[in-house]
């Protein structure tokens, strides 16, 4: 079993197992009121839904399942989990359980921040993404029309309960997601080794989740620090808004990672022993580079990213494996490096 302890606005216990042992001792003492919600998806639903209700004999359970995927993070399966907490008579002492992948924990930790202005909110993650990243930090979200993610709040859990049996029946193309953010991980610290890469277990969670812990406990809210975990995501994003979401969010992470070698390289004059290091740390992992779009459509989604400073964006560079950092690169500058790149 590993344990870590978050100091942001709130401050909560993390438990990473392997059992079920510790699931009555971690989570139950927060269901403080007499109802509970338990937000999942389908395939979760069918996967493992029976699995929580055994530990909430106690409660009076309210499950609300939505179809799999980002396209479910939206505004009307957000008003309807809000209806069915306020049609279930639920009051500020019930509580949400956001059982599931990314999207889930999104859209179900965007519900309780707002439900009643803020209800008891526990993540079980399901995923290797969303138990290696999305379920701490207290970020959550809807995506809009306009784009992803952009309605959302700052809201902490009060318990993350993490196991790693909920990984067995993932499929190949899950874990390869997860691993697009445990790589992200490995560039921007060097207490993920190359080595832990390969053993996806509760070591290679609680390091990871350990970087996490550091950077939210030190800046919450994103006004510094906290960027770092965007590494890969500025073009990543963009690729992944490309392909309609079709690849998925890791995938997408570590394309956007071989652009953050080719811009560190030009912004820091990088030696080639460097670059071939963070490129064998990307073969390491067996990923995939392959980018089907031009430069000139990358660069016109993050002009069209909501989250561009004016006309630069916050990118985050990589000096060395293990050594990352803030840079504010004008839109032009960044294009044009990208297209040095492609050329
Ligand atoms: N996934 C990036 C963050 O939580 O800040």
């Amino acid at each position: 079993m590993f344990e870590l302890e978050v100091s942001a606005s709130k401050t909560y216990k993390i438990t990473i197992e392997k059992g079920f042992s510790l699931f009555s001792e971690r989570v139950l003492p927060y269901l403080v009121g007499r109802n509970v919600a338990i937000i999942t998806d389908d395939i979760v639903d069918k996967l493992f839904g029976g699995i929580l209700d055994g530990f909430l004999e106690n409660k009076r359970v309210v499950k609300i399942v939505l179809k799999h995927g980002e396209k479910s993070k939206n505004a009307k399966n957000y008003l309807h989990i809000i209806n069915a907490l306020a049609e279930n008579d639920f009051t500020r002492e019930d509580s949400v359980i956001a059982f599931g992948g990314g999207v889930i924990g999104d859209i179900a930790g965007f519900a309780a921040s707002t439900y009643m202005r803020g209800i008891t909110l526990v993540a079980v993650p399901t995923t290797l993404l969303s138990m290696v990243d999305s379920s701490v930090g207290g970020k959550t979200a809807i995506d809009l029309k306009a784009g992803k993610n952009l309605c959302g709040t700052f809201y902490q859990p009060s318990a993350v309960y993490i196991n790693t049996e909920f990984l067995k029946s993932l499929p190949k193309k899950e874990i390869k997601n997860g691993l697009g953010e445990v790589v992200k991980y490995a560039f921007l610290s060097d207490t993920v080794k190359k080595s832990d890469i390969k053993n996806i277990d509760e070591n290679l969670i609680y390091k990871c989740l350990k970087i996490k812990r550091d950077i939210v406990n030190e800046d919450e809210k994103e006004s510094g620090v906290r960027a770092l975990l965007n590494l890969g995501h500025t073009v990543g994003h963009a690729i992944e808004k490309l392909s309609g979401y079709k690849l998925s969010h890791g995938a997408c992470v570590v394309k956007g990672l071989r652009y953050s070698i080719e811009v560190s390289k030009r912004l820091f004059d990088l030696d080639g022993k460097t670059v071939n290091k963070m490129y064998a740390l990307l073969k390491y992992a067996k990923c995939d580079l392959s980018v089907n779009f031009s430069v000139d459509e990358i660069a016109e989604q993050i002009i069209a990213d909501k989250k561009r400073q004016g006309d630069s964006v916050k990118f985050v560079a990589i000096k060395d494996v293990g050594k990352p950092e803030i840079v504010k690169i004008h839109l032009s500058k960044l294009k044009e490096m990208l297209n040095d790149y492609e050329s």
